[in-house]
């Protein structure tokens, strides 16, 4: 293995040291902000005894996450799941009688076709292209094409919070406009991973434990619309008004106190996260490369959340996680099945072919990734992986 220099990363919170080389390699090893760091923040709420409804830190974290963001209203909320369920809501309505249906990848988590049910919509799946793992323009403008009038809104996902290309991110924008439909985008583990396509309508981020920046449940909506915003800041307090009057539909989507603080704390480190994630999946990519192991075209723009690599077949992939379960090496297998072979998915109508949906999961395996991963652990990955490539 070649000579490997990792920023290393000092984590103050971790208890009970680093974990031993010999130990289990975890798929995660969450690394949450010092409880100091927290606290500096989580202070301004005390002072004035609010801990939730938008006190100091939630809006705090507002403005600087519009920061990060390229100056868009930024609505913090209690998970990534319930912000894609919110912005569709509030991008959507209620469900028309015509309009139902919702046109994604079916090659993402289960939240992304839970939303669209949860908003009284359809999940309609469409395949995804070959090299970045994104939902595929070709199929999605046919699927427009073939279901006029049908299509409510489109959910794409920038898959491992990789940035779509900005070609790609033009025309979805382009054909969104066209069909005069939302379009919604799932960047779950993209935070701090911006591309530079044009904006969608609303763009959902995860703080969920084992993201880049975790706090333990949280999301974050990015809106273009400022009014939007507003909506999904209304639905995520029961839509309530000023007058504690409930004007719409909502439920309880709300950031607490704590979490915005960890979140806050989170943001003054992310840069040196992304900097410890990306270079060690950049060296496990550069170690496993060659025929026949793939990875994700941009990987190295993405914040690492984990590293998926595309193993020859299915046998090599299964061989890969037996061999990893005997070596105590947390491998996964994202998103494998993918969501229309779900039980729970099966039964919702597909918009053409889902081959390279089918030949991507089947093969696709997901490495581990820690901010403090050591080189022996990554060591210990490559020498497990290598063999089945
Ligand atoms: C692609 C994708 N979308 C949405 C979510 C949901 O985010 P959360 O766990 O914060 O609800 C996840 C979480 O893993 C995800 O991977």
């Amino acid at each position: 293995m070649s000579a490997l220099h990792l920023p290393t990363w000092q984590a103050r919170t971790r208890t009970g040291g680093a974990a031993s080389d010999e130990d289990l390699v975890r798929f995660q090893r969450p690394i949450l902000p010092p409880v100091d760091e927290i606290e500096r923040y989580f202070a301004a709420s005390r002072a004035v005894g609010w801990y939730s409804n938008g006190g100091p830190c939630h809006a705090l974290l507002s403005e600087r996450a519009s920061e990060l963001l390229g100056g868009r209203p930024v609505v913090p909320v209690s998970s990534g799941g319930i912000g894609l369920i919110l912005a569709l809501r509030a991008l959507v309505g209620a469900p028309r009688p015509q309009r139902t249906e919702v046109l994604l990848p079916s090659f993402t988590y289960a939240a992304c076709a839970a939303a669209i049910v949860w908003c009284g919509l359809e999940p309609v799946f469409c395949d995804i292209e070959d090299e970045g793992w994104h939902m595929c323009s070709a199929g999605l403008a046919d699927a427009l094409a073939e279901r006029e009038g049908r299509v409510a809104a489109i959910l794409a996902c920038s898959t491992f919070g990789t940035p779509v290309p900005t070609v790609q991110a033009a025309e979805w924008a382009r054909l969104a406009e066209d069909a005069g439909v939302p379009l919604v985008l799932d960047s779950a583990a993209g935070l701090g991973a911006v591309g530079d396509g044009p904006l969608p309508d609303a763009e959902i981020f995860s703080m969920h434990a084992t993201k880049p920046m975790p706090i333990g449940e949280g999301g974050l909506v990015a809106l273009r619309d400022p009014d939007v915003a507003e909506r999904v800041r209304l639905l995520a307090n029961y839509g309530l008004d000023e007058d504690h009057v409930a004007v719409t539909v909502g439920l309880n989507g709300k950031l607490d106190e704590w979490h915005a603080a960890t979140a806050l704390a989170g943001l003054d480190q992310l840069d040196g996260v992304l900097l410890a994630r990306r270079s060690r999946a950049a060296f496990m990519r550069r170690e496993l490369a060659g025929d026949p192991i793939r990875f994700q075209a941009l990987a190295e723009r993405s914040g690492a959340q984990f590293v998926p690599a595309l193993l020859r077949s299915r046998g090599a992939r299964e061989r890969a996680l037996a061999s990893a379960q005997a070596n105590g090496i947390g491998l996964r297998a994202y998103f494998s099945p993918a969501l229309h072979a779900m039980p729970a998915y099966a039964g919702y109508e597909r918009a053409g072919g889902l081959e390279v949906t089918r030949r991507i999961s089947e093969r696709i395996i997901s490495l581990p990734m820690a901010n403090d991963l050591t080189e022996l652990e990554i060591e210990r990955i490559v020498t497990c992986v290598k063999d089945f490539g």
